[in-house]
């Protein structure tokens, strides 16, 4: 049989989700939103593509949870994005109460599926999601690291005129100005940038990583990033789904992981047909740990005027 994947959200993340897990063919796929007609002109419009694609996969688009009854894989991108006039706690009000509702309804169809948290702010609605679903923390993950650390590895691959393919990265904490990029981890074929760049060039690397949202806003006006954030999103669904045991900086619940307790942070982790396997803990410097605490802060602190702390 085949694996299902439900995405909730049908905008240009959601949808753009739907396309690549049909394209790889890794599961049915049930798109699902609150505007009526969206997420069905969508399915049917991708649905159209897998002849063309020589894919086997039914595309759902939908406004029913009943039709994303027992997925394995929820992925939930569902939210507002801030308006001018508009307060950060104004959107995280907003998309709170939407994150609320939206996993009442997930876990009610789905309770043995594992959720992927995108909507923003990314580290708080993961905490919200994981406070609402009452799931382990195993099956309730939030996705930043994936695309933040896919931003450092293309600024990487550009400066040294190398494959992409050569570059590793790693970008821990929360997804916001405080995420901590860690350039000694971050490697062109096992060689640590480190080695290869001049410090200046590190750090405006690692400048625009932290910014890569921005920059992208920026050129769009209207919204926001959508093709990496949902290529990184489905990296994660493959892991899941393929049981791949993959390593990926991925926003998950520390309980003591790096001195940090009861609050998802972004963190190397192992993802596998459970969900969340493993959270590696790799050493520090002292300068990397102060970075990562004052990044789990601001997320505490976020989490702290939601009252899910
Ligand atoms: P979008 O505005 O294109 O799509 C959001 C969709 O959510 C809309 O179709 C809307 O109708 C739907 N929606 C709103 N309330 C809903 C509800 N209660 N139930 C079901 N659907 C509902 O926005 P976009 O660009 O797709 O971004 C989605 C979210 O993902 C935003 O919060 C954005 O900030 C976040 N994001 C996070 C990233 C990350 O790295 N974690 C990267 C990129 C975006
Ligand atoms: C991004 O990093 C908006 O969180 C989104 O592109």
């Amino acid at each position: 049989m085949r694996k299902k994947v439900s995405i909730i959200g049908a905008g240009n993340v959601g949808a753009t989700a739907a396309h690549w897990v049909a394209a790889k063919e890794l599961a049915d796929v049930v798109l699902l939103d609150v505007a009526e007609g969206i997420p069905q002109g969508k399915g049917l419009d991708l649905l159209e593509a897998m002849p063309i694609e020589k894919r086997d996969c039914s595309i759902l688009g939908t406004n029913d949870y009943a039709d994303t009854k027992e997925s394995n894989v929820v992925v939930i991108t569902a939210g507002i994005a801030r308006k001018p006039g508009m307060s950060r706690d104004d959107l995280l009000n907003t998309n709170y109460k939407i994150m609320t509702d939206v996993v009442a309804k997930v876990v009610a169809a789905s309770p043995k599926c594992v959720i992927i948290v995108v909507s923003n702010p990314l580290d708080a609605m993961a905490q919200t999601a994981f406070r609402q679903a009452g799931f382990p923390r195993e099956r309730v993950i939030g996705m930043a690291g994936v695309l933040d650390s896919a931003r450092f590895r293309t600024f990487i691959a550009e400066e040294l005129k190398v494959s992409v393919e050569n570059v590793t990265a790693f970008v821990l904490g929360g997804h916001g100005d405080t995420m901590v990029p860690l350039p000694r981890y971050s490697t062109v074929a096992g060689i640590p940038i480190t080695e290869l760049l001049e410090p200046a060039r590190v750090e405006a690397l690692v400048q625009r990583t932290r910014d890569g949202g921005a920059e992208i806003v920026k050129y769009l006006k209207t919204g926001s990033a959508y093709y990496a954030p949902s290529a990184a999103a489905v990296e994660m669904v493959e892991a899941i789904l393929k049981d791949k045991k993959k390593i990926l900086p991925c926003a998950a619940y520390l309980q003591g992981e790096y001195g940090i307790t009861g609050l998802y942070v972004g963190v190397p982790c192992k993802l596998g047909a459970g969900g969340l396997e493993q959270i590696l803990e790799i050493k520090l410097t002292a300068e990397e740990q102060t970075a990562l605490q004052k990044s789990a802060d601001a997320v505490k602190e976020l989490c702290s005027v939601l009252g899910v702390a």
